[in-house]
Order: C-alpha cells, then structure tokens, then sequence
C-alpha cells in the first residue's frame, strides 16, 4: 500500500481580484492534508475510489466523466502508464467548501499517489498543477488556479492569472493556465488564528454573483480590485521585510474590499470584529465567501485570547498556525 498526502491552503489576500488578473498571496497549510491511500485490489475489478469520510464508493473508467475518475485517467495518461484493480481511499480533514483548499488537496494527493504507487516521480509541481487544475475547472467553473499552485508547490506564493497571450484576461481565462507563480520570502514568522464560520458555500456561487455584478458596473468594480491589488503589492513589501505589524491594518482594508464585493457574510463580519475587538493586528475573510473561513493576525501571545474570542463569536472551528519562511506549520 502507499501513501501521499497535500496540504490545505489559505489566501492571505487578493482573492476575488484574482480571476480579474490583479496578484494574490496564498500560504500551504501544512497541519491540514488530504490523504490518498493507494492499495492493490482484487483483478478484474477495477479502480475502486472510497471516500469513507462521505460515506462514497464508486468505480471509475477511461470514459468516467466523474472529475476525479477524469484526474485519475489524465494523470495515468501523463506518466504514459496504465493500471488496473485497486483501491484508493481518500481522506482529509480539510473542511470541504470552507475555503481551504479542500478539492485541489484531494486531487494533489491522488496525482502524487499515483505517482508513489507505480514508483514515478517524474512531473513536477507545474504539471501536478496543472492536472489538479483541469480537475478544479470540473468543480468551480473558471477558478484563478490559486488553490491548485499553492498546494502542488506547498510554498507560500505570490500569484497572477495570465492568459495564454500573457495578458491577465477574465474571459480567456477558461481555456489556458500560464500563471506568474513566484515563491514568496517570509523574513518573519507570523501567527494566524483561522476562524471557520461552519457555513459551507460552493466557490462558483460568489464568484459567479461577483461576475455578474462586474459586467453591469465594470468600472466600479475594477476600481476595487485596483485597490486590492495596491494592498496586495504592499503586503508583500511587509513580508519580505519582516515587517509583520504593518500587514494587519492592510488585511482589514482588504476586508472591506472584498465587502464592498458583496462577497461576505454576516457570520464573517461577526468573526472579524470579534478578533479586532480581541486584539488582532488585523483580521478578514479568506477565499470566495459567504461562508468558510476568515483568520486573524496576531501577535503569538494574543492568539489564544483570539481563538477564545472567535469560539465566543460563533466560530464552528478554530486553528492556530504559524506560518515561517518555506511552510505554514502549526
Ligand atoms: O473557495 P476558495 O478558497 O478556493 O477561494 C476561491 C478564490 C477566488 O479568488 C474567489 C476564486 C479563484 O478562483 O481564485
């Protein structure tokens, strides 16, 4: 039997603004997996996918249309290598549609099994990505591509859609993936307290309501995303320097952005000023929105003080993490 694991992700910022071509900054969470068991089954019957966590078992084929049977097959098909009865038992205690990253972990830890398992270890992270991306379109429509990079690179990352032409364009977006993908220096480690408002929404329903609203108001819409793309620009000064403290105030403004998206949520709002209220350098919601996650940054003496608050608040669940120079460990 073998084995593969990937990380849950979160966005520190620029969500949203990315499928309209501005940066984003995302960090693996490395306390967080997937896991993809692999194990020889009896001949003759087939590739065996089981999610005992959705209590789900069902079989899958060249022809399957089911995404992961899809990701499964394209996957043998770039290793050039075939294979027959077994079973593969996926796990993970990422939240599913909590915005961490859920179902381009799953996928990357089935590529990396598949490659464990037949003893290839041959394409590296970029076409990991780009197979976990083919699946991810299955799932969300048009996504940026944020979550598959992240997690197949399992590095914080600076982050910018671009078509194939090398121009960031929304609308070419669904048939290319050549992002700007540059590993991002952390010259401070920092702590975040992740607060799960419990409410689990699909990412193609925000990002789908925020599409329409920007085709009937671009101009204004475009403005915010300008502005969070300054914001995101500036964050990244402040990690490469280690200056921690100037983040928080820049989460927030981005917050407020992603507010003015129409993209949170009562419960978020309500998470985010309990964390400001408890002391936090800066807070806001992570991902699509209206429901997942938000977190706070904060101080590590203050971040037990906030994960009470946030519990206070509503939050279903909390996580502490630190987050370093390569890799957010807990
Ligand atoms: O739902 P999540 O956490 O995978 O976040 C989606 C991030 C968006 O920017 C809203 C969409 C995207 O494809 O980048």
């Amino acid at each position: 039997m073998t084995q593969s694991t990937a990380p849950g992700k979160i966005i520190l910022c620029g969500e949203h603004a990315v499928v309209y071509g501005r940066p984003a900054i995302a960090l693996p969470l490395d306390s967080i997996r997937a896991t993809v068991h692999i194990e020889d089954g009896i001949p003759g019957s087939g590739v065996c996918l089981c999610a005992p966590n959705l209590e789900r078992e069902w079989i899958v084929d060249e022809n399957s249309t089911d995404p992961l049977g899809e990701l499964l097959f394209s996957t043998l098909r770039c290793l050039g290598l075939s294979i027959d009865h077994v079973r593969v038992t996926i796990t993970s205690d990422i939240p599913i549609a909590g915005g961490m990253g859920s179902g381009a972990a799953v996928s990357t830890a089935l590529v990396r099994a598949l490659m464990t398992h037949l003893g290839q270890h041959t394409l590296p992270p970029s076409e990991v990505s780009a197979l976990v991306y083919a699946c991810e379109k299955r799932y969300h429509g048009t996504p940026s591509g944020i979550d598959n990079t992240v997690i197949a690179f399992e590095q914080p990352i600076w982050f910018i859609r671009t078509s194939a032409s090398g121009l960031p364009s929304p609308e070419r977006h669904a048939t290319s993936l050549n992002p700007v993908m540059e590993p991002l220096h952390i010259a401070q480690p920092f702590t975040l307290v992740i607060g799960d408002t419990g409410i689990r929404s699909k990412t193609r329903l925000p990002v789908g309501e925020l599409r329409r609203r920007w085709e009937s108001d671009t101009a204004f819409y475009e403005g915010l995303f300008d502005q969070v793309g300054e914001v995101v620009s500036m964050v990244r000064g402040h990690l490469e320097a280690g200056s921690i403290a100037a983040i928080g105030p820049l989460l927030s403004e981005n917050h407020e952005l992603l507010q003015a998206m129409g993209v949170s949520s009562h419960e978020l709002d309500t998470l985010v000023a309990a964390a400001h209220t408890a002391g936090a350098l800066g807070a806001k919601m992570s991902g699509a929105g209206w429901g997942g996650v938000m977190f706070a940054l904060t101080e590590p003496s203050d971040s037990n003080a906030i994960a009470h608050a946030l519990r206070e608040a509503g939050a279903a669940h909390v996580l502490v993490t630190r987050v370093g120079r390569n890799a957010a460990t807990r």
